[in-house]
């Protein structure tokens, strides 16, 4: 029986994307009997029926392409955008899901995605989900793809600025995306010889990464390099952070709606003032340890672009395994990596929870094994 799969790509974009839309749509063909559909910008183009045609012509040489042939949008079905307000057109977008008759509809995206398209399944839509995200924060996978070529292009900017450093005797603070998951920054970190790494799972203490830099100083190395998540939190900020965050819980649960709004209030002033951040950080450490400093912040360059090998594998596993999970009958799953396997994870099990760094995770261990200060 010939079935309808609608296809869509969320939140920030990844390398490895067009490979995961390659995979999916000619597996979906290779079977004879499955029609695809595109819909273009995320649940923005669904709720405006904008599609794009995916056939061979459209499949082939997007491989290797960076971005998505059919954009995307950080829009959220139940808040969206209309004109000046925010309004919710979750049955604007089952409405157009029954009207391109689906069967299927698939969502490529990080955590946001995952969340945004279980509920769809919860009003009915049949959902599958890949894992995508530079971050590789999404929980109940080993991997998300984007995040291998990201941190092979933090790891090549890393390697660049080490001879800057070198030459300039200088701290160079390289800001790394990543605002709650430290894994790009860790990972580049450690494969990039980074001196001191800071992430979010760790709070850091100021004067630690100091002092480690001016051991090196002592030894007569004058130059340091620091990688640093988007979202690294100094001890004081963390535990400022935790208390805003323990506020708002007990609010919510006390059904204070006036105190949730203050709570929510005083966190977005906390993140406003975060601005900045890690520009506040090298200027501190300049001042703490003589020494020169410079920041450098990767930004989007670090999602743009060719995926790696890796990355460009990985997706293809998982467009392929999406097809299969498809033909068992399967749905409200996200394909998630599981060693060498793929398995169907139900989408109940994966929103709300975060992939974090463990504190005690190996690579955490084999940074610290080889004098990298994780700023504690
Ligand atoms: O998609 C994840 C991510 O790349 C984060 O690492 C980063 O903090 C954020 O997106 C940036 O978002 P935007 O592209 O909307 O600026």
């Amino acid at each position: 029986m010939s079935k309808h799969i609608g296809i869509l790509t969320a939140g920030g974009d990844s390398p490895g994307l067009n490979a995961a839309i390659r995979a999916i749509g000619k597996s979906a063909l290779a079977t004879g009997e499955m029609h695809i559909v595109g819909f273009r910008d995320g649940f923005r183009g669904l709720m405006e029926n904008r599609t794009m045609r995916l056939d061979r012509e459209t499949l082939s040489s997007i491989l290797t392409r960076g971005g998505t042939i059919l954009g995307t949008s950080r829009d959220k079905p139940h808040k969206m955008l209309v004109g000046s307000e925010l309004m919710d057109m979750t049955d604007v977008i089952c409405e157009n899901y029954k009207k391109h008759n689906l069967d299927v509809l698939i969502c490529l995206g990080g955590g946001g995605t995952q969340k945004n398209a279980y509920r769809l399944a919860q009003k009915g839509l049949n959902i599958i989900t890949l894992p995508k995200t530079i971050d590789n924060d999404v929980a109940m996978t080993d991997v998300t793809f984007g995040f291998h070529t990201a941190m092979e292009i933090a790891t090549e900017a890393i390697d660049r600025l080490h001879s800057t450093a070198h030459s300039h005797h200088r701290i160079i603070v390289v800001e790394i995306m990543g605002h709650k998951a430290g894994w790009l920054a860790l990972g580049a970190g450690v494969a990039g010889g980074a001196d001191i790494i800071l992430i979010p799972e760790i709070p850091y203490d100021l004067t630690s990464a100091a002092n480690a830099i001016r051991k090196r100083q002592q030894r007569g190395t004058n130059f340091s390099i620091v990688a640093v998540a988007e979202g690294a939190l100094s001890v004081a900020d963390f535990k400022q952070l935790s208390r805003l965050k323990d506020k708002k819980a007990k609010m919510k649960e006390n059904g204070d709606s006036k105190g949730l709004k203050k709570a929510e209030e005083a966190l977005q002033q906390f993140s406003k003032a975060r601005n900045g951040n890690t520009l506040r950080l090298s200027q501190e450490l300049e001042k703490l340890t003589g020494l020169e400093s410079r920041l450098t912040i990767l930004g989007h360059y670090q999602r743009g672009g060719t995926p790696s090998a890796a990355d460009r594998m990985l997706a293809t596993r998982l467009g392929s395994a999406c097809i299969d999970c498809i033909q068992s009958g399967k749905n409200s799953v996200m394909i998630a990596v599981d060693g060498n396997n793929t398995r169907c994870v139900p989408l109940e099990q994966v929103v709300g929870k975060k992939n974090l760094v463990p504190p005690d995770h190996p690579w955490v261990q084999a940074a610290r094994n080889v004098g990298t200060c994780m700023g504690d």
